[in-house]
């Protein structure tokens, strides 16, 4: 059995979960600071304790009855926790151990005790924390057993029922599959259900390899995969398509390999409620354009330019989103967002929509996705077709989750 991985990750560890939790970082961000040798290490930790952070809270709770531990100390049993549950090649002693000793240095020897007494009832019973059983009927319990926070699970419980919702929560505890969609066959990776899907049987840096710099390969998760072939198996695979919510490109991509004219554009660059982050999204953008080889290039162009070559055969709008399909790719988004942001993204996809309507051809086709799976996020789109005036009928729907990512799509044909 391996051994403990040293104070020195573990506190980096805590840092950077301390930056995602307090600070909003995101994973990638808050891990730059880690030395390289240790990150891998400090990844794996701290992705996999905000995966399972609701249920870990969970179990703890169910010891520190009378003293519910804050701070640095419930992020220390957090990651213990995790790993106890989830690194089984790892000595439960050493975990224990390493756990204690942080806390004591940091926050002294009675909270090192209480830290020490937590995880060693756990760790007594090791086999049946891995598989509590679920709370039959308080949703709130559900919730934390989910891993989800209260206010989504609700949401999810009520759109698609009980078991869908648990289902879905347990494969977003597990940690997620890399797909990439290639030209040719990609080394250490197993071929996928979608033409040119494959997915690496180990994580290894594909955008250093050859394909990848020769635009021959690019990351997509395979729901988004799954969304482009079959959007094109009802609006074709020809004419000129408008990527209105582009950045970084990878649906600009997919919808290139598959014979598109691609119009890439994303918020304005003036868009003054975030500058920076607009900035470096469109140079991610601007450099999968570049580099991607398609019959037709990718034409990555600001928004206004974009708008002005209206109309469009199809127009897709990948929008902006809760992100609640993809927690498991992105454990800290369901953390980092809360309910009163929902209204304001609703919104923000209204006008999305409303501005989209207006750039489709008659005849032509208005794609909206969301990588969440709450019911809410497709209203905007349903709306042109209820609201009726607009001249959309439904073509196709999705909700995609199980092994790929949770997205939600509708595809809308103008009469
Ligand atoms: C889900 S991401 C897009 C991912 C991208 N389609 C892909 O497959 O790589 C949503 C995008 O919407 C953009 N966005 C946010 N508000 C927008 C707006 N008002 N107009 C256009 N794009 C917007 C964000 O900058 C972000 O790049």
């Amino acid at each position: 059995m391996a051994q403990g991985s040293g104070r020195d990750s573990r506190e980096h560890a805590l840092r950077a979960l301390t930056r995602v939790l307090s600070d909003g970082r995101f994973i990638d961000e808050a891990l730059a600071e880690v030395p390289a040798a240790q990150r891998p290490w400090v990844h794996e930790v701290v992705a996999g304790t905000l995966r399972w952070r609701g249920r870990l809270d969970w179990i703890i709770d169910q010891f520190a009855l009378k003293k519910r531990p804050t701070g640095a100390i419930r992020k220390v049993l957090d990651m213990g926790v995790y790993q106890l549950l989830n690194q089984q090649q790892v000595q439960p002693a050493w975990i224990v151990s390493e756990c204690v000793d942080l806390v004591r240095s940091r926050e002294g020897e009675a909270a090192s005790r209480f830290v020490n007494a937590i995880l060693r009832k756990i760790s007594g019973n090791l086999e049946a924390w891995r598989n509590p059983a679920f709370p039959a009927t308080d949703p709130e319990a559900q919730a934390r057993w989910a891993s989800i926070p209260s206010w989504i699970w609700k949401r999810i419980v009520r759109d698609h029922g009980l078991e869908w919702a648990r289902n879905f929560a347990e494969s977003s505890l597990e940690r997620p599959a890399t797909w990439v969609r290639a030209r040719a066959p990609v080394d250490r990776a197993e071929a996928g259900p979608m033409p040119g899907s494959y997915r690496l049987k180990e994580w290894w840096p594909v955008h250093q390899s050859e394909a990848y710099l020769n635009g021959e390969l690019f990351v997509q998760d395979l729901s988004s995969q799954q969304l482009i072939q079959e959007f094109c198996e009802t609006a074709g695979r020809h004419g000129r398509v408008l990527d209105l919510c582009a950045a970084p490109g990878g649906k600009s991509a997919g919808l290139a390999w598959n014979g598109w004219e691609v119009i890439a554009t994303d918020r304005a660059l003036g868009d003054e409620r975030d500058t920076l982050g607009v900035q470096r999204r469109f140079k991610l953008l601007k450099g999968t354009a570049d580099r991607i080889r398609a019959e037709h290039p990718i034409r990555a162009l600001a928004r206004d330019e974009a708008l002005a070559m209206g109309p469009y055969d199809a127009v897709w709008i990948d929008a902006p989103c809760t992100g609640s399909g993809v927690i498991r790719r992105h454990p800290e988004v369901r953390w980092v967002k809360g309910e009163r942001e929902l209204d304001s993204l609703l919104e923000l996809q209204r006008g999305l929509v409303q501005e989209a309507a207006q750039l489709v051809r008659p005849g032509g086709f208005l794609m909206y996705s969301v990588c969440s799976v709450l019911s809410d996020e497709l209203l905007a789109a349903r709306a042109l077709v209820t609201e009726g005036g607009a001249g959309f009928e439904v073509a196709r729907e999705w909700l995609l989750a199980d092994e790929a990512d949770g997205f939600s799509g509708v595809l809308l044909r103008r009469r």
